[in-house]
């Protein structure tokens, strides 16, 4: 395994092994992404076992410009619209496939595309010259990686390389499938629903997101009794440790900020910290739904074992 940094020389190396088939983890403006040449069926296969993911579960497919979106899916009025507004960022749309594998999309006819903003994969994708899949870098199920020690820890000497960078956001991208009318929101996220909601009429879908695997039991406080709650908690619960916008509970606190977007950047983060500090119960304050905060709450709701409002 490679450690490479954000420098010519390293990308080039990157785009080298991407183009032998291995596999490479980077930094995104959403959470770090780890991927393979779209096109190289047995580079994705083993991507697939890396991750633990399921097979019935698709991949994300990255692209370096308008064209490639064009060449890989039909792009529809909708589709136009949003990609003029949102692409490259956080964004990603669910189109007919036109001729990414079957592997990629697990047998569905559909493909969800994304343009990342981020400098490192765009140059990798266009580097490449060809689509790269871009699934979140972390073992399934495990919380998304904002850093390359996360992915370093989810998958150590597995794979063939890490690029050392930083992440913008810390949320994934908003999925939004145009191929149905209705467009149909599967996945809240970096772009908000309201942000969307400017340019299409949607439909939320039905949610598939699992359950993600914590090491302690978490439970999100949500309400205007958050911090008498949570202080009365820490009275009977011995190795808790608290996520916090500031710190008015003691010392095992982790502060994640109190704007909505440090809270994005900081929370994910702040789970592995709190699981590595031996918590047996994370008490989350959660966050107002508004804008990023929506997907913030979507993510926690899927950590905890309890949501608790007060
Ligand atoms: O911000 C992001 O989107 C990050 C960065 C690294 O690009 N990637 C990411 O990928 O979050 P992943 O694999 O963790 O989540 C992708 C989600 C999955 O829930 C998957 O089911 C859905 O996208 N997805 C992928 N292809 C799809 C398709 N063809 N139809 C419907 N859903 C799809
Ligand atoms: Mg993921």
């Amino acid at each position: 395994m490679e450690l490479l940094y954000p420098v010519e020389n390293d990308i080039d190396r990157a785009v080298e092994i991407l183009k032998k088939g291995g596999i490479v983890a980077f930094p995104t403006e959403t959470v770090y992404g780890i991927g393979c040449d779209a096109f190289n069926e047995k580079a994705v296969e083993r991507l697939y076992e890396i991750k633990k993911r399921s097979r019935d579960k698709p991949l994300i497919v990255g692209v370096g410009s308008f064209e490639e979106i064009y060449e890989i899916a039909e792009v529809n009025e909708v589709a136009e619209i949003l990609i003029k507004e949102f692409f490259p960022g956080s964004l990603t749309l669910v189109l007919k496939n036109k001729k990414i594998p079957s592997i990629v999309t697990a047998n569905s006819q559909k493909v969800a595309v994304r343009m990342p903003s981020h400098e490192i994969p765009l140059k990798l994708i266009r580097k490449l010259g060809r689509p790269v899949v871009v699934p979140s870098a972390n073992i399934s199920g495990r919380p998304s990686p904002t850093k390359f020690e996360h992915v370093l820890s989810d998958f150590g000497e597995s794979i063939d390389a890490i690029i050392i960078g930083e992440c913008q956001i810390g949320i994934e991208s908003t999925i939004l499938d145009v191929t149905v009318s209705p467009p149909k929101l599967l996945r809240p996220g970096a772009v908000s629903t309201e942000a969307l909601k400017k340019f299409v009429d949607l439909e939320v879908g039905e949610d598939t997101f699992g359950q993600y695997e914590i090491s302690a039991e978490v439970l999100v406080f949500t309400g205007r009794g958050v911090e008498e709650e949570i202080k009365k908690f820490l009275a009977k619960r011995k190795n808790a440790v608290v996520i916090a916008k500031k710190n008015i509970y003691g010392e095992r606190v982790i502060e994640v900020g109190e704007t909505l977007e440090s809270y994005a950047m900081n929370f994910f983060d702040a789970l592995r910290k709190a699981e590595s500090m031996g918590a047996e119960v994370i008490l989350v304050e959660g966050i107002e739904e508004k804008g990023i905060g929506e997907a913030i709450m979507h993510r926690l709701y899927r950590c905890a074992r309890n949501v608790i409002r007060v």
